[in-house]
């Protein structure tokens, strides 16, 4: 029973809240800690607001930042790693158990070392890795895309490209299947730098790799030092060939590695869909497999041996999608595997496969790998976070996060709370549908889309609500094998149901699927859905969860308004209220909206980062910045309209109510970020924290109201920017 006393402990948890209209006790409001009560509001919100932030909160050993986010990661790791290692109770569900019994597989590496090389059952699986062995053509069957194809359905590993759903921009209950170059990506074990995707992070550490070594340090180009990928390659082709007594010479598998790099490469080089693809490059980069067969034979004749309908029906074996001849994709990157040798792109499968799975495997390997990341300066894990996140999800797609969630919601989650959000998202949409009547530039044909298109989106809040029903939940996991003892086949399963869940969406379109992680600490718009996400996560303090609604206002309700208005910013005014993609502006609403946006560029353009001596890219920031504005503006009428209604007015000692709005606002930013970090930042679509407060304040004549700032002052500008 153990473990199981704890859930009778969900009382206790603060109700949803309600204004007051007494003076509150500063001392309730943990926030206000962090102001730097000497700093004058109207001449830097962010140093009143923050200022003390950093002496609380000094950067944690080896990180680049702390924040409201990372913080409140961290805490959520602990509660999930509590969940994760306490001992079952009977009556759990079975899915939540074979999370526990995944997790101590991980994170009792003694048990994983017991079965050492555990890359043998790879290579026995798919018959030889050429990269190391000689292997007589008449006795090896060659390997081609059918057998890449069971790899990506068994491992759950991008290989050549990544294989996920991906909606059709042209018909809103269809998603397509998507091709795409992936980069060289390894799940967890690491953290990314903060500000940057997990992707760019990883891509870091492969910009150098084989750039200008001429290879491998080898020939003319020789650098004194390997790139770390490099070594990696080495090491691992080393080992593997040791342990299934390979036959050539460490001279040829380096070689064998340098092709492979450079065939690497070339994949590596194939695009995404990019940010400003039209309705037509979209519908040309789509095709039947019946039609791609046809394409493939015309322009590779004899020289490509696949059958897209039998390659692609094999990645979705375990999805429940039925593959045919007019089942459609998106493709981009093909040719390129033609132009190489079937042994190259066997050995980068390989590798890619021993790449992924090398922190579940030995201690040899896991040395190897830690290596490897140490080389490329970044962070290494302790094992219990590593297991806890691999286990929540914290990158990518869901898989074993639901089954952490139901237990997560029984002890930490009030479902009241629930209700409270939602509540507040449609009080956002209302606010929104009110701006919309209020501004002039838009005219009306335009507007009466724009109402339809933030009525119709779709909420996802929390977790899915199978989550809190045992039958259901485990009925979701019951193909899911977990072993007591085999990390390694554990993590290969795991990430194959990860991978099958996230296609079994192909071919048909629910808009409330739910393909984030309830463990996220963040939030989502995502324009061919029109959704909004807000996992679980970010549903918790210092975001949500105050007992006084003003708080939350400021914080989740501006959070919720910047999610909603990125369905009308420069790229969501492309998508309709389905996610169609078409152009529903009138020509003069869009000229007048790109004249708007001007305001922006140039008021975000003036803002200076003295540590990195550099001015915020405005326009990079663009839509962001537009999101952060039209945000709090809509949560601060909404809380104006909430307060009057119920004729409540909370307020401090110190501060209005409408005060405690704007420090709420203020204060979810506070962040101490190293010069690293924001140095990162500058390549990302967000402007930093300072800018993101000072910025949208200065432009709400409100905030000028609430705290008295003068026509002089910094934070009152006479010229203030407003799209919405
Ligand atoms: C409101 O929350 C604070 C902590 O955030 C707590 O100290 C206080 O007692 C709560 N007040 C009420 C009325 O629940
Ligand atoms: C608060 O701001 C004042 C005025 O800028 C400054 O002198 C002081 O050092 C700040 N205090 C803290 C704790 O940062
Ligand atoms: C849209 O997709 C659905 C589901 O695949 C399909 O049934 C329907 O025929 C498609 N509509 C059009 C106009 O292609
Ligand atoms: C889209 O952006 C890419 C760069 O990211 C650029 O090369 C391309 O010309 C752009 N296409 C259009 C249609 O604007
Ligand atoms: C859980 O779901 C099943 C199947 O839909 C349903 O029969 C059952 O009543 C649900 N249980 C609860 C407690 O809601
Ligand atoms: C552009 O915007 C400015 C204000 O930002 C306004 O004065 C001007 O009339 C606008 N021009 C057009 C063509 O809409
Ligand atoms: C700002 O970002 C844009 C991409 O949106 C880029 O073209 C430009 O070079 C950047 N400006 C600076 C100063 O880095
Ligand atoms: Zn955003």
């Amino acid at each position: 029973m153990n473990g199981f006393c704890v859930l009778l402990l969900v009382v206790g948890l603060t109700a949803a809240g309600l204004a007051r209209d007494e003076e509150i006790d500063e001392d309730e409001i943990p926030e206000l800690q962090y102001l730097n009560r000497s700093v004058d509001p109207c001449d830097d919100f962010y140093e009143f607001s923050c200022g003390n932030f950093k002496n609380i909160y000094p950067i944690p050993d080896g990180d680049i930042t702390v924040d409201q986010f990372t913080i409140l990661e961290k805490k959520l790791l602990d509660l999930t790693n509590e969940i994760l290692s306490s001992g079952d109770a009977e009556e759990d569900p079975v899915s939540l158990k074979k999370a526990r019994a995944a997790y101590k597989a991980c994170v009792n590496v003694g048990y994983t070392d017991t079965i050492t090389d555990p890359e043998i059952t790879v290579v026995e699986d798919e018959q030889g890795f050429p990269m190391v062995q000689l292997i007589d053509p008449k006795e090896s069957k060659p390997f081609g895309w059918n057998d890449i194809g069971d790899a990506v359905g068994k491992y759950g590993i991008p290989m050549i490209f990544s294989v996920e759903a991906y909606a059709d921009l042209a018909n809103s209950s269809n998603n397509l299947i998507r091709l795409f170059a992936d980069p060289i990506s390894n799940p967890t074990m690491i953290r990314p730098y903060e500000g940057m995707s997990y992707e760019q992070a990883i891509e870091k550490g492969f910009q150098d790799f084989g750039k200008e070594v001429g290879m491998l340090g080898r020939g003319e180009n020789a650098r004194s030092t390997l790139a770390p990928f490099d070594i990696f390659l080495r090491k691992m082709a080393t080992k593997v060939g040791r342990a299934i007594g390979g036959q050539i010479a460490e001279e040829e598998i380096i070689e064998n590695i340098d092709v492979m790099a450079n065939f690497m490469r070339g994949v590596y080089q194939r695009g995404y869909i990019p940010d400003n693809v039209t309705l037509e490059t979209f519908t040309s980069m789509s095709i039947t497999l019946e039609q791609l067969n046809k394409w493939t034979k015309k322009h590779f004749g004899d020289k490509v041996e696949i059958d897209w309908i039998e390659y692609l029906g094999r990645v979705f074996a375990n999805s429940g999608v039925a593959i045919d001849k007019d089942s459609r994709l998106i493709y981009g990157i093909l040719n390129w595997v033609s132009m190489n040798r079937p042994e190259t792109v066997k050995n980068f499968v390989m590798m890619r496969i021993f790449l992924y799975m090398a922190p579940d495997s030995d201690a040899e390997t896991r040395a190897i790998f830690e290596e490897y990341y140490k080389a490329l300066n970044l962070k290494l894990e302790s094992r219990k976070d590593y297991c806890t996140r691999k286990l929540i999800d914290s990158v990518g797609t869901a898989s074993l996060s639901f089954a952490v969630a139901y237990e997560y919601q029984l002890r930490h989650f009030n479902v009241n709370q629930l209700t409270k959000a939602l509540q507040m998202v449609r009080d956002l949409q209302a606010s929104y549908k009110e701006v919309l009547d209020e501004i002039t530039w838009m005219d009306d044909a335009s507007k009466a889309v724009a109402v339809r298109k933030v009525e119709n989106m779709v909420t996802i809040l929390g977790y899915p609500s199978f989550v809190s029903n045992k039958t259901l939940l485990d009925k979701f996991y019951e193909n899911v094998r977990i072993c007591k003892w085999d990390n390694y086949g554990n993590s290969k399963r795991i990430r194959a149901f990860k991978q099958a869940y996230q296609i079994s969406q192909v071919a048909k379109r629910d808009r409330t699927f739910w393909d984030k992680s309830p463990f996220e600490v963040n939030a989502y718009y995502n324009r061919p859905n029109n959704k909004i996400i807000f996992p679980v996560a970010v549903l918790n303090p210092v975001f949500f969860g105050s007992n006084l609604s003003v708080l939350d206002y400021g914080r989740i309700g501006s959070v919720i308004g910047h999610e909603i208005t990125h369905g009308f910013d420069a790229q969501g005014q492309m998508y309709d209220q389905d996610g169609i993609m078409q152009q529903w502006w009138s020509t003069e609403t869009r000229a007048a909206f790109t004249n708007r946006t001007r305001c922006f560029i140039e008021q975000y353009g003036k803002y200076y980062i003295p540590e990195i001596d550099a001015y915020v890219n405005a326009s990079l920031t663009l839509n962001e910045n537009i999101a952060d504005n039209g945000g709090a503006r809509e949560s601060y009428r909404a809380v104006k309209k909430l307060m009057s209604r119920s004729d409540v007015r909370p307020k401090t000692k110190s501060f209005t109510a409408e005060q405690l709005f704007f420090i709420a606002f203020g204060t979810m930013w506070c962040n101490n970020p190293s010069n690293d970090y924001l140095l990162a930042m500058q390549t990302g679509s967000h402007a930093p924290s300072k800018w993101r407060v000072n910025g949208v304040l200065s432009n709400m004549e409100q905030f000028s109201e609430a705290f008295g700032c003068s026509a002089d002052s910094k934070m009152n500008p006479a010229t203030k920017c407003r799209l919405w």
